[in-house]
């Protein structure tokens, strides 16, 4: 018996060796890392790397693998994220690595992936997270200053980096073990901020750098925007540009740790795009001049769920504009653009990595070429025009080019150009927001195929009337304003101040004979407060310190002063954020009465922290009935702080699932028990965005922006792994209005599909190696995402079709067969591929360049749909 359940257990493990591919915690045999001032050297080996941003707990597990497959796909050798202590060490010393915050997970799935990975352990971190990162009990720490030569915070801060590189090692994950992890990061851009902290801030970045190094994970330690980092510690760029960055010692290599590929957005802003173009001339660039490890901030940027945007006043989307979209899906043809630049760089890798330097050749006033040759005749240049505006021809060894304006080409054996960054040959993907068009339940059965015809949420709400002011035991009073975070330790976004003021007989007089409104004055106020006057919400007001002055009405008598203050997201940049607070400064007055100003500032004050809907856990799924809700009929939406629930069924299929908030004002909402976060329907300023991005010339987050005079956010994530088919609990707490009826559940999916390439395009880049490769012609792709297929072809001309995706119209020069060969070749199948030449569509115009515009529709996939791609006409590959 004994034997037989040892032969079972040999054959498990067996079995789970083969399914997993690996024994666990081994994801590569064991290597080391370590640099030079070329390169990161990766088991022997110099590296030209790529990397890609993905923050994990901006995401779901069930969404990790799929965001990393895309990153590989798109040409990453690492994956980047910072470790957010903040959700790791919730209350001190109790550590939570569950779910989202399941890091070991995270770093596993990227090694399962064969990806590398970089961690920033900070933990300081930025990031446009709640705090930038730090737990917000830190702050109350006796005597603690933070990211300074401080005891109390050093030692915190050693404590959480032991712990995180201690369960790293513990799980095997370092590169040495046979794991992923080839760096670390410790602290974050604290160059900038070093200057307020004098002398201890220069102490700070030594022991910082020591205390790092002492933990001996056995792999490589970045500091970022760092230029007094150590000797052992590499030190790197942040930006949207970083070619030629030159690191604090010529015996380091060029690293750019963030790259920024779009920006970030505030409640009332406008959303930032950054042009392809003009990231790839970026990355160009970078390795052209000598760089060879660059990450995107951010590959995908995901989703500040709950209360972990940071602040203030950012939006619950962190979409970033990244190459991977918000929701998981790819953001085309930004991610297609990048990932032919990675294969055209990695074209070069041997060229890059032999070369100790590059040799420079001036091409121009504005142009240039960066050549690399190795040993056996290995050769790799850039060329690069510089020129804003203008096209130039360059000659470079004995050849000519035509570089487009703010363009780099990329030549892997210095002759052929593989790629060009303006040249974009990706296809673009329009997405539709839409509602669940699938077959409702009831039809599925039937023959009829019927639309949904009421796309809303429910029309059937139940709603909780939160308090006004007090509304549980745990209020207390005292004279004078608290700082709010000193009060709610971040527990709420809410805290009540009440206050009572007794107003006389003779001040109403005075009010009615002088025809005067007494006002409350409010020296300096954060992030958002909402003035109440005897239960009533007489005004609200918001901004980052900001002075408030409200025109209040008081009766004769007792008057309840009740001031609703708000935080929306936590400072996240700057030093000295432990003294950073939230809530009211200076005095608090009321003017105009008939004695003079009152100031109420030390007054007897009742604090009242949070909800009482957030103490009763209204958003949990358990026991939500016992709760006291009442039913909400559709003529009477209550406005003012309201919790509404309604229960809803998951649109079909599994495009991505988003709530259409825009008919609410403010609040938070959850989902099935899970905070999908803030929402607010600010709108941005009507002026401000272009009408068409040109992407030459230096991006900063001002360019190319969209949206104007529309709400910032209306669109909130709710992963699919959060629902259920049918029967979901939506909870929403509302404060100013809004109307529940009119929320929609919709689904994110890629509809239209287009190319767009001329005969003078370069051939497939994975045909590099052919012996043929410059006499082949280019080539149009096409895909739908998965569960989709190319439904129809709504637009297809060779010869010189004029626009763009959003609307093409053919030229003078058109083969009329253009649409039979898409269709022919396309329509039915999840992804197809079409050569750019007369050799498949015949000749309309001879001695003209003539250019393939297509656009195709995705519908989703039937069951027989055929995957293989298919060339068309006469090929020579
Ligand atoms: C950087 C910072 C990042 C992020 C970024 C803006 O300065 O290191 O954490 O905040 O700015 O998105």
């Amino acid at each position: 018996m004994q034997n037989r359940t040892l032969i079972w257990l040999q054959w498990l493990a067996i079995a789970l060796t083969v399914t997993f591919g690996m024994v666990a915690g081994e994801y590569f045999k064991p290597f080391n890392v370590s640099y030079d001032h070329r390169a990161l050297i990766i088991d022997g080996q110099r590296r030209m790397l790529i990397s890609a941003g993905i923050h994990y707990p901006r995401a779901t597990p069930e969404m990790w693998p799929d965001l990393i497959a895309k990153s590989k796909e798109g040409g990453a050798d690492v994956v980047q994220t910072y470790v957010f202590w903040s959700g790791h060490e919730p209350v001190r010393g109790q550590y939570n690595f569950e779910g989202r915050y399941d890091l070991v997970k995270f770093v596993k799935l990227v090694g399962s992936s064969g990806l590398y990975l970089h961690l920033r352990i900070g933990p300081y971190v930025c990031a446009e997270w709640n705090f930038g990162g730090f737990p917000v009990w830190l702050r109350d720490i006796p005597g603690i200053v933070f990211r300074t030569d401080n005891a109390p915070f050093k030692e915190e801060m050693q404590r959480f980096v032991k712990k995180i590189v201690d369960v790293m090692r513990e799980e095997s994950l370092f590169s040495w073990q046979g794991g992923p992890i080839i760096m670390l990061q410790i602290e974050n851009e604290y160059g900038n901020i070093e200057g307020s902290f004098g002398q201890k801030g220069k102490d700070y970045v030594k022991w910082a750098a020591e205390m790092a190094v002492g933990l001996e994970a056995g792999v490589p330690w970045v500091m970022c925007k760092q230029t007094d980092a150590p000797e052992y510690i590499i030190d790197a760029c942040n930006g949207y540009y970083c070619d030629g960055f030159k690191p604090n010692s010529n015996k380091k290599p060029i690293f750019w740790t963030e790259n920024w590929d779009g920006w970030y957005t505030n409640w009332g802003g406008r959303l930032p795009h950054r042009p392809v173009e003009d990231l790839a001339f970026a990355v160009a660039r970078f390795y052209q001049r000598g760089g060879s490890f660059q990450n995107y901030y951010m590959f995908f940027g995901g989703t500040n769920f709950g209360r972990t945007s940071g602040g203030p006043n950012l939006i619950t989307s962190y979409d970033y504009d990244a190459p991977i979209d918000e929701y998981g899906l790819l953001s085309q043809p930004k991610w297609g653009h990048l990932k032919d630049l990675h294969a055209a760089i990695k074209l070069c890798e041997p060229a890059l990595i032999a070369a100790e330097s590059a040799q420079y050749i001036k091409l121009g006033s504005m142009q240039e070429a960066h050549v690399y040759r190795g040993n056996k005749s290995i050769c790799s240049a850039f060329l690069a025009n510089i020129d804003e505006h203008k096209t130039i021809s360059v000659q470079f060894l004995g050849q000519y080019y035509t570089l487009p304006p703010w363009s780099v080409s990329i030549l892997p054996d210095c002759k052929n150009v593989a790629f060009n960054t303006a040249k974009i040959g990706a296809q673009t993907s329009i997405k539709v927001v839409d509602f669940d068009l699938e077959p409702t339940l009831s039809a599925k059965n039937s023959a009829l195929m019927i639309q949904k015809e009421v796309p809303l949420v429910s029309d059937s709400w139940m709603t909780f009337k939160e308090p006004i002011g007090v509304w549980g035991d745990g209020n207390f009073t005292l004279k004078g304003i608290l700082e709010h975070l000193n009060v709610t330790k971040d527990r709420s976004d809410y805290l009540w101040y009440i206050t009572r003021i007794y107003v006389s007989d003779e001040d109403v007089l005075h009010w009615e004979d002088n025809e005067i409104n007494p006002s409350l004055i409010i020296d300096s106020m954060r992030d958002l407060v909402r003035i109440f006057i005897n239960g009533e919400l007489i005004g609200s007001a918001r901004g980052d310190w900001v002075k408030v002055v409200q025109k209040v009405q008081f009766k004769q008598g007792y008057n309840d002063v009740m001031l609703l203050s708000e935080t929306v997201g936590l400072q996240n940049y700057g030093a000295f954020l432990e003294k950073d607070g939230a809530g009211f400064k200076g005095q608090i007055t009321l003017t105009g009465f008939k004695n003079g100003d009152v100031n109420i500032t030390h007054s007897p004050w009742t604090y009242q922290v949070g909800l009482k809907g957030e103490f009763l856990k209204l958003y949990a799924t358990k026991d939500n009935e016992s709760s006291s809700w009442i039913n909400l009929t559709d003529d009477e939406v209550p406005s003012t702080l309201t919790w509404y629930k309604t229960y809803f069924d998951s649109p079909g299929g599994k495009d991505p699932v988003v709530l259409d908030f825009s008919s609410m004002g403010k609040g938070q909402a959850w989902v099935n028990g899970h905070h999908i976060g803030r929402y607010w329907t600010l709108v941005a300023p009507k002026d401000g965005c272009q009408e068409t991005c040109d992407y030459r010339g230096a991006y900063d987050s001002d360019k190319c922006n969209t949206n104007c005079g529309k709400p910032t956010q209306i669109w909130y994530h709710v992963p699919r792994s959060w629902l259920k088919p049918s029967d979901n609990l939506l909870v929403m707490f509302e404060e100013t209005g809004g109307n529940p009826f009119e929320i929609s559940v919709k689904t994110v999916s890629v509809k239209t599909v287009c190319g767009q390439m001329s005969e003078d395009y370069y051939p497939p880049l994975e045909m590099w190696a052919h012996p043929n490769y410059n006499k082949m012609t280019p080539v149009v792709h096409l895909q739908c995402e998965d569960g989709y297929e190319i439904g129809s072809i709504e637009f297809a001309s060779y010869g010189t079709p004029q626009g763009s995706c959003q609307g093409f119209s053919i030229g003078n020069c058109h083969a009329t067969n253009s649409s039979d060969i898409l269709s022919n070749v396309c329509e039915g199948r999840k992804s197809c591929e079409i050569e750019v030449s007369n050799s498949v569509f015949g000749d309309p115009c001879p001695r003209t360049v003539k250019t393939l515009a297509v656009k195709a529709t995705c519908k989703p996939s039937s069951s027989s749909s055929s995957s293989t791609q298919r060339y068309a006409g006469v090929s020579d590959i």
